[in-house]
């Protein structure tokens, strides 16, 4: 099928598409394990003239499996290039790297996953990059951290554990009106739940270790990219320059595992979401539970931002319970809930995300960032919503 069919495609057909392996005609895509490639006089010759993605030369430096992966990934963001990484943070970290220097700035939302957030706040800078922590959802505390030397602002779509949904097109105009890249993170909204290129966010990274995989199996991550901001060639120069360099690619069994996890990508998140608004609408009538996080409320703080620019409301969820120490005895007491790091799993998966993921962090500035110790967050799975309702009731009538 010629690209431009493809990419005209409804969302579900370009998910399952995949052109037949060219060499066997396997409507499943092979796996190249291989490390190393074979030159000979023709491809040697090729590769000294400059040629790179178009040959095989080495593992780290590129494989069929990993660009089979990139190719699905452009097609369900609306990308025009992609990089798949080894994890979603190797997908950060290349992106950022590859569009800062020494003495660039940043403003980055308080809420990020933790290990963004202390990566912005300590490593990143005994580098001379510096950030400026703000709410992105309040777009003139964004528009005062700008600085001469400004050079992205980044955010998270739905943020984690907060829920926090930032209007986007505010924050494009922004940032393209100072000749920022605007950068964000979409792993708790995966490409089904929202697609910020097209609403012209530059760079797009997410951990498809979640959603994309679904299947708590393996570790990705992408960096997807539509922008008239950036060099059409931006990605490839940092798949070599930052990417390869750094050692962050993927590995191709891991690449193959997430191409398969796409093609059930819509038929998951449809019945996630679903399950995500019935458990939210439950939690927030619940005796023992004082706030529930979820896009999908009339209560979320950004409902009406989230009912514009999202077409579902996502698979993510947070609630606080009243009493903040029985958070541990409710995830202790769940069966059929998981009580685990991750998310975007087929299994409903819960934690507790100031004592967790976002632990190192100090509290003051946990708080800061909206994270207090009574709250859960649930990633909702393919269980039935009735036995996970029943299941929550029982572990919260432990309290
Ligand atoms: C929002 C978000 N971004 C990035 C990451 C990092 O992903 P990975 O674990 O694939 O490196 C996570 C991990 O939980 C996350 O929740």
């Amino acid at each position: 099928m010629k690209k431009e069919k493809r990419q005209a495609l409804h969302f579900d057909s370009k998910a399952v598409y995949c052109p037949p392996d060219e060499a066997t005609k396997s409507i499943a895509p092979p796996i190249i394990m291989s490390s190393s490639f074979q030159y000979d006089k023709e491809i040697f010759q090729r590769i000294v003239d400059g040629a790179r993605k178009e040959v095989n030369i080495y593992g780290r430096c590129g494989n069929p499996t990993e660009y089979q992966f990139e190719e699905q990934m452009m097609m369900i963001e609306g990308a025009d290039a992609c990089l798949a990484t080894a994890s979603g943070m190797a997908a950060i970290s290349v992106s950022l790297l590859g569009l800062l220097k020494s003495g660039d700035h940043i403003v980055c939302d308080w809420t990020t996953y933790s290990s963004t957030h202390e990566m912005l706040d300590h490593r990143i800078t005994d580098y001379n990059i510096n950030t400026s922590f703000v709410d992105t959802a309040d777009i003139e505390a964004v528009r005062s951290a700008i600085q001469p030397n400004t050079k992205v602002i980044y955010f998270e779509t739905i943020a984690n554990p907060t829920m926090k949904v930032a209007a986007i097109k505010p924050l494009v105009e922004l940032a393209h009106e100072h000749d920022i890249v605007l950068v964000c993170d979409n792993t708790f909204a995966s490409p089904y739940v929202m697609r910020p290129l097209e609403l012209g966010v530059d760079i797009v990274v997410e951990s498809a270790t979640k959603f994309i995989g679904g299947h708590s199996d393996v570790i990705g991550g992408t960096i997807c990219m539509k922008s008239d901001k950036l060099p059409a060639d931006f990605l490839e120069q940092i798949r070599w320059n930052t990417m390869v360099k750094l050692g962050a690619p993927i590995a191709p069994f891991n690449a193959w595992l997430l191409s398969r996890g796409i093609q059930t990508l819509s038929v998951r998140l449809e019945r996630q979401c679903q399950t995500a608004m019935k458990l939210a609408t439950h939690f927030e009538r619940h005796p023992q539970i004082s706030k529930v996080w979820y896009p999908g409320l009339e209560s979320h703080p950004q409902y009406e931002v989230a009912r514009k620019q999202m077409p579902k409301f996502g698979a993510m969820l947070t609630f606080e319970v009243k009493d903040a120490d029985a958070a541990l005895t409710v995830l202790d007491n769940l069966d059929l809930g998981c009580f685990s790091a991750s998310l975007g799993g087929v299994r409903t998966t819960t934690q507790i995300p100031a004592l967790m993921a976002f632990l190192d962090i100090p509290k003051e500035q946990r708080l800061e960032m909206g994270i207090k110790d009574g709250m859960i967050r649930v990633s909702t799975g393919l269980e039935d919503a009735d036995d996970l309702i029943a299941d929550f009731d029982t572990a919260l009538d432990k309290i």
